[in-house]
């Protein structure tokens, strides 16, 4: 009797998880646009209604591995086990017939594939691409095209990439992040997106960046650019990115900070990192005056912070987090900062003057000759 039971058990639980994943129930939240009012998820999700979204045969898409992603009536792949670029053309001809959406394709640490060459995928869309550190040369020019409403989520990071498709990224309507960090890429052509909010190119070796690469990125809150070899922000490159948040310069080359680099409608800058660099130079209207915003200069050459160039930014509220290891003159140029306890609130608490002494400490009485 008891065996029975759980026999029968197990029966009725397989069938339920096989059917679970094709089954689309309409009134599924993920479905209802009024759900989704931008804290869930703020695009609305490809109508699946057409779609077989069940697993294949494992042997079909075999070394790759295929789940079920049930509430999302959908399917995730992983083919981390690849062994040659052909076995990956292979899978996608095998599943291709009956898979026409994948929310998640997933390969990670592969070290067969060089190349992602237009056509590998077939006619499948994807909501995600994950593939992250590998041996990935090149990622052909509409690889993803199928994928131009459905595609959220691009990751490259880790690779040996040298090409990237940046002419695609205005075709995907709903792309939202795009994370190539740690590639070989030393040119970036003009980016076009009014979906993307996310984007990560840093540890690439870009060296210089043109003035308007970012002009197009309409929706941009975050980017980061650490470690690319700059050595100068064209000023108004980040112009008129009225939702940018938080934007990542650390580890580059930066010296002089021109007037307009990172001010002009930047009205959400809360976040700047310009650690190590070799600032000695910030000018007069570089830096947008944000209210809230926090300012990471620790392991620069900066000597003065001239009241002309920063009071506006004491002003607003802003905070210089970190201002360590610079060579600070703490001359008459900082009575001005000095004289004002809030304002000294407003430096990190490593804030010391070449000589060692803390901002903080400092008798505003000692600059009364200032
Ligand atoms: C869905 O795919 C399975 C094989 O994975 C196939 O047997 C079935 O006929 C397909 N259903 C539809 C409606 O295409
Ligand atoms: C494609 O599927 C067939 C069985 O339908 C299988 O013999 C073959 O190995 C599959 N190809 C790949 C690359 O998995
Ligand atoms: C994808 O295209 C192939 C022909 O190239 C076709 O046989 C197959 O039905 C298509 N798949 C879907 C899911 O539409
Ligand atoms: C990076 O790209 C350059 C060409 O732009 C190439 O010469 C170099 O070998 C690449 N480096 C690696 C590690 O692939
Ligand atoms: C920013 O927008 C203003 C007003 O629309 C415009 O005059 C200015 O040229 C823009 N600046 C840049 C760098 O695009």
């Amino acid at each position: 009797m008891h065996n029975l039971g759980l026999t029968l058990f197990f029966i009725l639980f397989s069938i339920a998880n096989e059917t679970l994943c094709a089954s689309l129930d309409l009134a599924h939240p993920l479905n209802d646009r009024t759900f989704n009012n931008g804290i869930i998820r703020s695009y609305a999700y490809p109508d699946t209604t057409s779609l077989n979204d069940t697993c294949p045969d494992a042997e079909v898409i075999y070394p790759c591995v295929c789940s079920c992603v049930a509430e999302e009536h959908s399917i995730d792949l992983d083919c981390s086990l690849l062994m040659s670029e052909d076995q990956l053309k292979n899978v996608f001809l095998n599943l291709s017939s009956t898979v026409k959406h994948i929310r998640r394709f997933y390969m990670y640490d592969d070290q067969h594939i060089r190349v992602l060459r237009y056509g590998v995928f077939r006619n499948v869309s994807f909501n995600e691409i994950y593939m992250g550190k590998g041996y990935m040369e090149e990622v052909e020019r509409g690889v993803l095209e199928e994928s131009q409403e459905t595609l959220q989520r691009m990751i490259f990071n880790d690779n040996l990439i040298t090409k990237f498709p940046f002419e695609d990224i205005e075709t995907f309507s709903n792309l939202r992040y795009i994370n190539i960090n740690r590639n070989n890429i030393s040119e970036i052509s003009n980016l076009e997106s009014s979906s993307l909010k996310e984007l990560y190119i840093g540890h690439n070796p870009l060296v210089e960046l043109q003035e308007d690469v970012f002009r197009g990125l309409t929706s941009i809150e975050k980017i980061e650019l650490g470690n690319i070899g700059l050595t100068n922000i064209h000023p108004g490159i980040f112009s008129n990115l009225t939702e940018l948040f938080a934007i990542h310069l650390d580890n580059n080359h930066l010296q002089h900070i021109l007037s307009g680099a990172l001010s002009g409608g930047l009205a959400n800058l809360k976040y700047i990192n310009l650690w190590q660099n070799d600032i000695d130079i910030v000018e007069l209207g570089a830096v947008q005056a944000v209210e809230g915003q926090q300012l990471y200069l620790t392991f620069n050459n900066l000597e003065l912070i001239e009241e002309d160039v920063w009071r506006p930014n004491f002003e607003a509220g802003f905070r210089m987090v970190e201002i360590g290891r610079n060579p600070l003159a703490c001359g008459c140029d900082i009575a001005w900062l000095v004289r004002d306890p809030s304002f000294v609130d407003q430096l990190g608490e490593e804030a010391r003057c070449a000589n060692g002494n803390f901002i903080q400490n400092l008798n505003p009485d000692d600059f009364i000759n200032c």
